[in-house]
């Protein structure tokens, strides 16, 4: 098939949408209307006590999953699961996408409710431009009559967009109704293309009930062939896998996922939830996916899941949701809950995926708040943002205390023995703790950010990564507690979302 035709096959499918998006509905013109007013009035009730300076947030209520992370038209456009009313996720009453956007992915514009739920809940998905238009694929969650005994239904919807700001549903929703063995869980459809088609992988399960990533293709969006499954289900690879992603990174194929129900193993899979990833070969002739690295967490920390990644330009960039599903978010009683990490950049470095800033955060920096020897005892005031470049010597321990000046802590240690970092928090009262080994493959210095409620630590050349939300209060304090001198750089960092 020609790419040609497949252009023409896409343009017939989305001519008959654009068509309908001159005629939205009055109701639907009205939910938008009516959706950003209630954004406005509620957004000037916000405590900000919390608020990130840097992250990207829901502007109210609750955020979870990114989704349709996508470069359309000059920026980044990001979505998320938003459910607007409630900052304690408001239970089965209706996931929205979110929306913002960025040229630079630093810096973060808002812009108004993306996709509003109709009979369907708009669970996570993905974007790419074909032709000039933003396209979505998301997951239509239904859900069964309440004491119906029924399962609900998962199936994948289309959504479009000419200026990236207005989307209007596909009429013909949905493109995939039901999965190849009519798993009820069938959810976070991920597209790309390749050559003359376009794909998709989706998480489901098996009849056992494990966890497993279907791939489909397509030649115009609106037809899907199912081709394969991905990866290996098993027992110790939990029920679910959700947020699939599936792409090339140097000469390796990655499988990068959210699996639900592993179980802990020593220092591995402490939060509820995991995400990692397995690397492996790939061929578009037969479709098989044969692992050769074993499923690994992507990041240490104590809050982070159902990643997504898009590639520009040859660089491959994460966005992960920086939470977890059983944690308390202090936040939510101020109004909003829930974040997005900072921006990273991969590349694969033999078995292990590394995982940096996006370079551009350097233009956060706002002015330096220390440069030099961190003496006994000497600590650095950073008020709400910080960026700490550290190193040491690391045949001796590294011990630094961040805290806020006046409570809520974290502790950063290297162990030069075990050599393991760990990233030691205060959880009222109880410390909780989260450890990954360490081995520098190049940098031996630590970088890490600070926002009015978050940490995160990259380790060298970003080997090892904690992300962990933490709730200060009043300005920041790093405390030097190490026997040895530590060489730091510090700055403030300025607004950007
Ligand atoms: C928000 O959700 C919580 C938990 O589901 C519920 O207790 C509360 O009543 C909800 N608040 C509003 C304003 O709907
Ligand atoms: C969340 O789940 C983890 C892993 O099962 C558990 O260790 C932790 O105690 C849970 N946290 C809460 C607040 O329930
Ligand atoms: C850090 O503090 C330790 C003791 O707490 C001290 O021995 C060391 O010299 C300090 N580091 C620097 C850079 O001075
Ligand atoms: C801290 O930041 C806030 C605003 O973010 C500002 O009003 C305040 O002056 C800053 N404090 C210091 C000590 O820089
Ligand atoms: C961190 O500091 C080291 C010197 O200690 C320097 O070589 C490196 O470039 C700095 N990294 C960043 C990102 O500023
Ligand atoms: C390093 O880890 C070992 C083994 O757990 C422990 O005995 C030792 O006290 C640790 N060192 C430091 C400085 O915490």
């Amino acid at each position: 098939m020609g790419s040609l035709k497949v252009c023409v096959l896409f343009l017939s499918l989305c001519a008959g949408v654009l068509s309908c998006d001159l005629t939205s509905s009055p109701e639907v013109v009205l939910q938008r209307t009516d959706l950003a007013a209630y954004i406005t009035n509620k957004k000037a009730t916000i405590n900000p006590q919390y608020r990130l300076l840097y992250h990207v947030a829901p502007p109210v209520g609750w955020m979870n999953d990114p989704n349709g992370f996508a470069y359309f038209k000059g920026e980044y456009h990001l979505f998320y699961q938003f459910y607007p009313y409630n900052s304690s996720l408001g239970g089965p009453t209706g996931m929205h996408w979110g929306h913002s956007s960025s040229a630079n992915l630093v810096d973060w514009t808002e812009h108004p409710t993306a996709l509003i739920p109709g009979k369907e809940q708009i669970f996570s998905g993905s974007g790419i431009e074909i032709s000039g238009t933003l396209v979505l694929m998301y997951t239509g969650h239904i859900n069964a009559p309440e004491h119906s005994g029924l399962a609900d239904t998962e199936a994948q919807y289309l959504a479009f967009s000419n200026d990236g700001i207005v989307f209007n549903k596909y009429k013909n929703n949905p493109v995939i109704a039901k999965s190849p063995n009519g798993s009820p869980d069938f959810r976070d459809p991920k597209v790309w293309k390749y050559g003359d088609y376009y794909y998709v992988v989706l998480g489901s399960k098996t009849e056992e009930g494990y966890g497993r990533v279907l791939l489909y293709r397509s030649e115009d969006m609106a037809t899907w062939t199912f081709l394969n499954t991905i990866g290996q289900p098993s027992s110790r690879m939990g029920y679910m896998w959700e947020c699939p992603d599936f792409f090339q990174l140097g000469n390796k194929f990655i499988l990068l996922m959210s699996p639900q129900g592993l179980a802990p193993e020593g220092d591995r899979y402490k939060n509820l939830y995991q995400t990692g990833y397995i690397i492996g070969d790939f061929s578009y002739q037969t479709n098989q996916f044969v692992e050769q690295v074993p499923f690994q967490e992507i990041d240490y920390g104590h809050d982070f899941y159902a990643t997504q990644t898009t590639e520009r330009d040859g660089k491959r960039y994460l966005i992960a949701w920086f939470g977890m599903w059983n944690t308390t978010f202090p936040e939510a009683a101020d109004g909003w809950a829930g974040a997005m990490t900072i921006f990273r950049e991969l590349t694969l470095s033999g078995n292990r995926i590394l995982m940096k800033p996006v370079s551009t955060i350097t233009s956060l920096r706002e002015s330096s708040a220390f440069n030099g020897n961190l003496a006994q005892n000497a600590f650095i005031e950073l008020n709400k943002t910080g960026e700490i470049n550290l190193s040491g010597d690391l045949s001796q321990a590294i011990d630094l205390d961040i805290k806020g000046a006046e409570g809520g802590d974290i502790r950063i240690r290297w162990n030069a023995t075990t050599k393991i970092v760990s990233v030691d928090r205060d959880d009222a009262g109880e410390r909780n703790i989260r450890q990954g080994p360490w081995t520098p493959v190049g940098s031996t210095s630590w970088r890490i950010f600070l926002d009015a409620s978050s940490m995160e630590l990259f380790c060298g050349e970003g080997e090892v990564v904690f992300s962990s939300r933490v709730y200060p209060t009043g300005q920041w304090v790093i405390t030097n507690l190490s026997a040895q001198t530590l060489t730091v750089s510090a700055y403030r960092l300025r607004k950007s979302v």
